[in-house]
């Protein structure tokens, strides 16, 4: 899978600020505020009764405190809605979305969740904004500053708006994939065909899916493969990784381009999978190699690209496997000869993992340094293109220019600081067990 929204900009240092650490709890979801509605009641019980059955059913559009499944009251803004039987005007569902934090927590939820004495009368007038010199209203413009909060910095007004339109409902809710119920973060454009179910199977080892247990039922006492199709170019102990050429193996890139997209907000499926390898981790036991998670890279970057699109599969994040992609991605530019950066735009979680990396990586290195050293030659060693590590170590304040260049300031106790910050180092890759040669074209 790749990207075709052009990256809008070289610079990740400044998302960084975006997004709060704190608010991104282990399971990838933020922890809320606690933020209760005020709840006062001023008006006699009738007029009240009245004035709220007058605005139902609610508007798209609308803005209201919600509460969440941490029993707390939040600010959303209604996305869709939908009708539930044939009665009242009660009898609706609103799609949701928290203002306050990324898409992967919007939701439908039921009128009594919603909070009708916050209820924001939405104002249409036109206004300009000064950056974009767009004419929108001031509704549109609410929701471009409300989204830039949240980690969409390097997508312009309209790639927005566009995006969000027609992703905004996320269709499948939940997969099924190995042992595992999953549920899901975004809208994936699957064929038409799926557009009646909310839960999707999908075979662990070739990723086909089914719309009925049984369907995957009988595709598993069919399906002869055990593991990722391609070669496995990496073996230590019950870790595997697998190449896939995307020409050699359509249907099952296509495959994970689907299921990828459930979890990856403002990636375009890329159809042309012919143009992409795609490497698959797995675990492996006695019953086959089960997919932990994947990355994909283009065969050939005019852009110095190494990865295209990274997910580790939510029952197994925040286990080290993202810091072992990665690592590996610059494991295989290092064999390539080259340099190589993530494509962009990266996501929240995205950049915290590469962040996280390339402090480890940087900083390890300057505290072991003895005497000067280059960003050059911090690139040759690491295979990180310079700009990230410019970036990387202009965040961290590692960086002052004297004499009209700039110079790298490695006090030690600083760098110990910042290591420690930066977490823990995740699962190596061991390069002795790599078996790789750089993709050639063949024929
Ligand atoms: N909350 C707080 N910090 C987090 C979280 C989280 N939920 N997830 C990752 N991090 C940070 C932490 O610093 C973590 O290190 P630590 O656990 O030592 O504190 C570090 O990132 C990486 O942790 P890993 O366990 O190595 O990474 P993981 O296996 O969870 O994978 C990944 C990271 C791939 C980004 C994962 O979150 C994911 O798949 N997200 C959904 C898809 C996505 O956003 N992909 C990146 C898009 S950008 C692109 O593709 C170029
Ligand atoms: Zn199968």
């Amino acid at each position: 899978m790749g990207s075709i929204d052009p990256p809008k900009s070289e610079d990740n240092g400044s998302a960084t600020a975006a997004v709060d650490l704190k608010s991104i709890a282990a399971d990838g979801m933020p922890p809320l505020p606690a933020k209760q509605s005020n709840g006062t009641v001023t008006e006699p019980d009738a007029a009240s009764k009245r004035r709220k059955a007058s605005m139902l059913p609610l508007e798209v559009g609308t803005r209201v405190m919600c509460r969440w499944r941490d029993g707390k009251y939040h600010p959303v803004k209604v996305i869709e809605r939908r009708k539930l039987g044939p009665n009242g005007l009660c009898d609706y569902e609103y799609y949701v979305h928290y203002t306050e934090f990324n898409r992967r927590l919007d939701e439908w939820v039921k009128l009594e969740q919603l909070d009708l004495d916050s209820v924001e009368t939405v104002v249409d007038e036109k206004v300009e904004d000064k950056v974009t010199g767009l004419k929108m209203t001031r509704h549109q413009k609410r929701k471009i500053d409300e989204t830039h909060v949240e980690g969409h910095e390097e997508l312009d007004a309209a790639s927005l708006r566009e995006h969000e339109e027609f992703t905004k409902v996320k269709n499948i809710a939940t997969i099924e994939l190995g042992r595992y119920e999953i549920e899901t973060w975004y809208f994936s454009p699957f064929p038409p065909e799926y557009n009646d179910c909310s839960k999707l199977y999908f075979c662990e080892f070739c990723l086909n899916f089914m719309k009925r247990k049984e369907q995957l039922q009988r595709h598993m006492r069919k399906c002869d493969l055990k593991h990722p199709p391609g070669d496995e170019i990496y073996r230590s102990g019950t870790l595997s990784m697998f190449e896939v050429d995307g020409k050699k193996n359509k249907v099952y890139g296509q495959n994970l381009c689907y299921l990828a997209k459930l979890f990856l907000d403002h990636k375009t499926l890329y159809y042309d999978v012919d143009l992409f390898l795609f490497y698959i981790l797995c675990e492996c036991d006695d019953r086959g190699c089960h997919m932990v998670g994947y990355f994909s890279k283009e065969k050939h970057s005019e852009e110095s690209y190494n990865l295209a699109c990274i997910l580790t599969l939510p029952p197994y994040q925040r286990k080290g496997y993202g810091k072992f992609l990665i690592a590996f991605s610059y494991e295989l530019s290092k064999k390539e000869g080259k340099v190589g950066t993530p494509e962009r735009p990266l996501s929240d979680l995205g950049l915290l993992s590469y962040k996280g990396y390339w402090t480890r990586v940087l900083l390890d290195i300057l505290k072991k340094h003895k005497g000067n050293i280059s960003i050059k030659e911090l690139s040759d060693m690491t295979a990180i293109k310079a700009d990230d590590i410019l970036n990387t170590l202009q965040s961290l304040d590692l960086i002052q220019y004297r004499k009209g260049q700039h110079v790298i300031c490695a006090d030690p106790k600083v760098l110990d600081r910042h290591l420690k910050a930066a977490g823990r180092g995740g699962l190596e890759v061991d390069v002795s067990k790599l078996i790789w040669t750089p993709y050639r074209e063949q024929g």
